[in-house]
């Protein structure tokens, strides 16, 4: 197969960036997309030229770092999936391709398609997480969950921070990504005792961050590759009336 790519390149977080023209051919349907990167980027440095920066780190659809714009979508045509688990096949032969970075004011692009993405780090740093002691692991079943409560925890915990929610939002939004940490944590045991503090501190952090607010666009959950649901964010906006209204 070949492929017409029209990739961002931007030296740095200064440069004004473009878009630059390549041609791929040769390729195969069962490639991912990060491997045709890697094709790309083998041609590049044999022609003594720059590759194209790009994240990535398992290659398998779990650590949420390698997301792009394909085509002005986030990670993709493929529904529920990650930029690394998508492939060649989902092309035509002769297709011309759009990549860029993810794009919001609180992911500064570093280079090319790599964007800083250490918001989310901070939103998490500011709450989401649960204080424990330390020591041996309790006992299966000595805290009784509901099985719907943990189906539901479960599926809030899948979030893997990769941020295709803020990109394909127009208000480069942050709420499915925190209302699924807030989700996960607040319907287990273990989350309840921080349960006011964490809502309260992580939506601080998100405005502090310059991530806009919510306008219900539904655009989140349409790219998410982990299908989070947009009842997170119902569920953050209840837990943050609750902690406002207990003086937090
Ligand atoms: S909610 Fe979905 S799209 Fe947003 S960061 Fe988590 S996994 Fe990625
Ligand atoms: S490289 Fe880890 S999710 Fe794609």
């Amino acid at each position: 197969m070949a492929l017409n790519l029209k990739v961002w390149r931007q030296a740095n977080a200064a440069d004004a960036g473009r878009l630059v023209d390549y041609r791929l051919e040769g390729l195969s349907p069962d490639m991912s997309f990060l491997e045709m990167l890697d094709v790309l980027n083998e041609k590049l440095i044999r022609e003594g030229k720059d590759p194209v920066a790009f994240d990535y780190d398992c290659r398998e659809g779990i650590c949420g770092s390698c997301g792009v714009m394909v085509n002005g979508v986030a990670h993709g045509p493929e529904p529920a999936s990650t930029t690394c688990q998508l492939y060649i096949r989902s092309f035509r032969d002769g297709d011309t391709v759009v990549v860029e970075p993810f794009r919001a004011r609180a992911f500064p692009v570093v280079k090319d398609l790599v964007v800083d993405r250490s918001a989310f780090d901070r939103i998490i740093a500011a709450g989401g997480y649960v204080s424990v002691d330390t020591g041996s692991a309790p006992e299966a079943n000595m805290i009784a969950v509901p099985k719907a409560e943990s189906d539901a925890a479960m599926d809030a915990a899948q979030c893997i921070g990769c941020g295709a929610c803020v990109a394909a939002c127009k208000n480069a939004s942050a709420v499915l990504f925190t209302g699924a940490k807030i989700d996960h944590l607040v319907r287990l045991p273990q989350g309840t005792p921080e349960r006011e503090r964490r809502v309260a501190r992580m939506v601080g952090q998100m405005e502090t961050e310059s991530f806009g607010a919510c306008s219900n666009e539904g655009e989140c959950q349409a790219v998410c590759p982990k299908s989070i649901s947009v009842r997170v964010i119902q569920r953050m906006s209840r837990e943050y009336v609750r902690a406002s209204l207990k003086g937090y």
